[in-house]
């Protein structure tokens, strides 16, 4: 078998540091200032984000889905609400989203709770999704299992026929949206020698307070 020698990749981190006179007032604005510069750099995906989820036993489970939206409830994402996370999310709506962002040298975490979009959001977002995604979104009954490629192409297909060009394809019902409002967003900066920059905002009855973790 062949070694991977993992050890010695290790990366100095010297772009820049986050001071507390480097933050905005509230999370949101930190976030869009960190996320124009993420596409700034020309990061691939800057809106790819990590989304954790918990079973009712606690076990939890990771995966990207693409960032859509952000607002001042926070942070959202469309998915299939009977997908995995879906029913996670319906069961226990506490979530933690990471944006991986390390040719930066930065991550963002942020700690929340999700909550459905409306019927009106998801549909006016379902209606700007290319024709082949939302007939993909029809065909795929997300996280289940299926006997083989041939079953979802197949299932594809079917939706096509049904929704022949021009009819619009509408929502299917299991297909939907979540805002994820923030309860805690960490801004991580890599510093020399591991030496590096966590400020957290934490929400309070009175907004928003940060602090400074250690590396
Ligand atoms: C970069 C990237 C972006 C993705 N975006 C989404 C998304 O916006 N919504 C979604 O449902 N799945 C998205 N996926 C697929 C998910 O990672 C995942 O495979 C799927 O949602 C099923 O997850 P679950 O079984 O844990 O519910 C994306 C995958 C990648 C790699």
């Amino acid at each position: 078998m062949t070694e991977l020698d993992l050890a010695a990749l290790r990366e100095e981190y010297a772009r820049s540091g986050l001071t507390e006179s480097d933050l905005a007032p509230d999370p949101i604005a930190m976030f869009r200032r960190w996320f124009d510069e993420a596409v700034a750099a020309g990061l691939h995906e800057p809106n790819a984000m990590v989304v954790a989820t918990a079973d009712p036993g606690a076990r939890p489970a990771a995966r990207f889905v693409l960032l859509k939206g952000l607002s001042d409830n926070g942070f959202v994402f469309f998915t299939n609400t009977r997908s995995r996370k879906g029913e996670e999310l319906t069961a226990n709506p506490a979530c933690a989203l990471l944006f991986p962002w390390h040719p930066l040298e930065r991550q963002v975490r942020v700690d929340g709770t999700a909550a459905p979009l409306s019927a009106d959001d998801v549909a006016a977002y379902f209606a700007s999704r290319p024709r082949g995604s939302q007939l993909g979104a029809w065909a795929s009954h997300q996280s289940r299992e299926v006997a083989g490629r041939e079953e979802l192409t197949a299932a594809y297909d079917e939706a096509a026929a049904t929704y022949p060009e021009p009819t619009p394809v509408p929502v299917p019902e299991e297909w939907g949206g979540y805002v994820v409002r923030p309860d805690a967003v960490e801004f991580w900066q890599g510093r020399p020698g591991r030496m590096h920059d966590r400020l957290v905002y934490r929400r309070t009855d009175a907004g928003w307070t940060t602090v400074r973790l250690a590396p």
